[in-house]
């Protein structure tokens, strides 16, 4: 298997064929994809992953017109589509009966999420492949996502027969999940495509709590190995600090020495993992704003933190 060197879409698409995963490169995180159709790939996933349950995973096609032949698109939804794909934000909307994402990958849910990558590797997959393709991030339970090929392979390459090397992840955090069902529109999980965002095009967001769930949010997920701490001006004995902003802590270890979100964002788990090989007393991490990507910043490091996001 030459797979570390990094394989080609055609020779992705290929494996899915065969029921085989892959790593696949995206603009958030690297997925661990397999073909949505078929269950024992999709079992398979879950078994790489080490995952506790059965979690419903994100169906990745190449294009809106491929996501409505698996999902129920209504004008909120096909608004926020047009507006945000390709991109890094998932829809949650009612599944199409097709059998495309077979129940084990949607936890058996009638609802399924669905994606459209901007990353052009993960079209290419797409394309080569015309079909659905489930992707979880492709980091081991429990652990950051990989927002680089190395990391992706370190996690999860055990498992895969081809692996595509998209470079490092151009927006480091795992995409924004909205649902759509029955006309309510909620925020699920907090990404680059923000709050603000969303409701600027379909008004308010309704309360997450009632009728759209996100079975796959862990309170500890996203947690590296060594304790986090969050919201610290200045690290104890031992500790690594991940600053943010002008002079804070060694620029090495900053999130974004300018105070920039963006890469705050795209540099996160990358920086977690280059901690914990350091084998530290701890992480500590500045205050980071919590407007705009904030918010979803600020959630995986509550997370990571261990708090109840
Ligand atoms: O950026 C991303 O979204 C990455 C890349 C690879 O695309 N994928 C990713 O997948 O983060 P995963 O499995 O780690 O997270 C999927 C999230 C979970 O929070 C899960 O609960 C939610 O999507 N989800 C999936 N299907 C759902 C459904 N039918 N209803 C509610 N939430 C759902
Ligand atoms: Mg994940």
């Amino acid at each position: 298997m030459s797979a570390r060197s990094g394989d080609t879409p055609d020779q992705a698409a290929t494996a899915l064929r065969r029921g085989e995963l892959i790593l696949l490169p995206t603009e958030t995180v690297y997925g661990l994809g397999a073909d949505a159709s078929n269950p024992a790939a999709v079992a398979a996933i879950f078994e790489a992953k080490g995952r506790p349950r059965f979690n419903p995973l994100i169906a990745h096609v190449a294009d809106a017109a491929a996501a409505e032949t698996i999902g129920v698109f209504d004008e909120k939804a096909r608004t926020l589509a047009e507006a945000f794909w390709p991109g890094p934000m998932t829809l949650v909307t009612p599944v199409r009966d097709t059998g495309r994402v077979c129940d084990l990958a949607r936890a058996g849910l009638d609802s399924v999420a669905i994606r459209v990558p901007g990353h052009a590797m993960a079209r290419a997959v797409l394309s080569a492949f015309d079909g659905p393709v489930v992707a979880p991030s492709a980091n081991r339970s429990g652990r950051p996502s990989p927002t680089n090929f190395a990391d992706a392979v370190e996690e999860t390459g055990f498992a895969v027969t081809a692996a595509v090397d998209g470079g490092s992840c151009a927006v480091g955090l795992e995409s924004t999940v909205v649902s759509i069902l029955d006309g309510r529109v909620a925020l699920l999980r907090p990404g680059a495509v923000t709050r603000a965002e969303i409701e600027t095009l379909v008004g308010p967001l309704a309360d997450s709590g009632e009728g759209h769930r996100s079975p796959g949010r862990l309170a500890a997920h996203y947690a590296p190995e060594a304790p986090v701490r969050i919201d610290v001006h200045a690290a104890r004995d031992g500790e690594i600090l991940l600053g943010f902003g002008p002079g804070v802590g060694d620029p090495r270890w900053s999130l974004s020495v300018s105070g920039d979100m963006k890469e705050a964002a795209a540099n996160l788990f990358r920086l977690f993992r280059e901690a914990d090989r350091t084998q530290p007393a701890g992480i500590a991490v500045s205050p980071v704003p919590t407007q705009g990507l904030g918010e979803a910043i600020n959630d995986r490091l509550r997370r990571a933190a261990g708090f109840v996001g």
